[in-house]
């Protein structure tokens, strides 16, 4: 039997994942600020809307206008109906998922599991974007509170059947790590006093994965990862 895959929108991630995400699934990207993360994320939805499914993209600390602009420069197109954004920034005029953002995570995210929820009665969306949790995790005060959250959380993505893609700007992602199906990790390298760019999966249950740090750039057009070289530092 063959396991059905879903295309990331990266076609070298696609290859180091041999083939593709399992759909129905929660996924982590983590990375230091800059490396790319709301990219891979834009890529992975971008993939799905041109798949022709519903998707559904909350965007918790880069204000969506700025979200459209800046994505727009690199060829998505953020105004395609099939494509719902949900601006949570603390800003935002539509302050629709988080209510307090310095109250304890766990509220915060039963909420936000909540809100998700209510907007599958509105669409049965198969990809999700949660960019990203880092936030949501500093407030808490009570790890166990939120573990507890994170794995309910996890569970209602996958009575919705959709799959989930979580960003974190943490290095310290353990409980998120554990409770997920698979963790991509982004990193940015000087070598020599150029910026080097890596991307390494660090899990994914169910399959075999290409262990190996690839190189990856940001161009014109995204997110390009070269599946079949090596990083060379000097
Ligand atoms: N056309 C381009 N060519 C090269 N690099 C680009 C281009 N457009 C954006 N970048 C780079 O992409 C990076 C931003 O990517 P992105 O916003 O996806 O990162 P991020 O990990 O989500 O960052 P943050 O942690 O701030 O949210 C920046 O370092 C920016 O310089
Ligand atoms: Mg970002």
């Amino acid at each position: 039997m063959t396991i059905q895959r879903i295309s990331t929108g990266i076609q070298g991630l696609d290859v180091m994942l041999q083939g593709g995400l399992i759909p129905g699934r929660v996924y982590l990207v983590k990375g230091a600020p800059g490396t790319g993360k709301t990219t891979l994320a834009m890529h992975f939805a971008m993939a799905g809307v041109e798949n022709g499914e519903d998707v559904l993209y909350v965007t918790i600390e880069e204000p969506a206008e700025n979200l459209k602009v800046d994505m727009s420069k690199l060829g998505f197109n953020l105004r395609d109906p099939r494509f719902s954004l949900i601006d949570a920034t603390p800003t935002a005029e539509r302050y629709v998922l988080i209510t307090d953002f310095f109250e304890e995570f766990a509220g915060n995210i039963e909420k936000m599991t909540d809100a998700i929820k209510r907007q599958f009665q509105e669409r049965n969306y198969t990809r999700v974007v949660i960019d990203p949790i880092t936030m949501l995790k500093l407030t808490a005060t009570k790890e166990i509170d939120y573990r507890k959250a994170f794995l309910s959380f996890i569970k209602s993505m996958m009575r919705l059947r959709a799959t989930v893609l979580l960003t974190s700007e943490l290095e310290k992602t353990d409980i998120e790590e554990y409770l997920v199906s698979g963790v991509i990790e982004l990193k940015a390298f000087n070598a020599g006093g150029r910026l080097t760019r890596g991307v390494r999966i660090i899990k994914f249950r169910g399959s075999s994965f290409d262990g190996t740090i690839r190189p990856y750039e940001i161009t014109d057009r995204g997110i390009v990862v070269y599946h079949d070289r090596m990083i060379s530092l000097p």
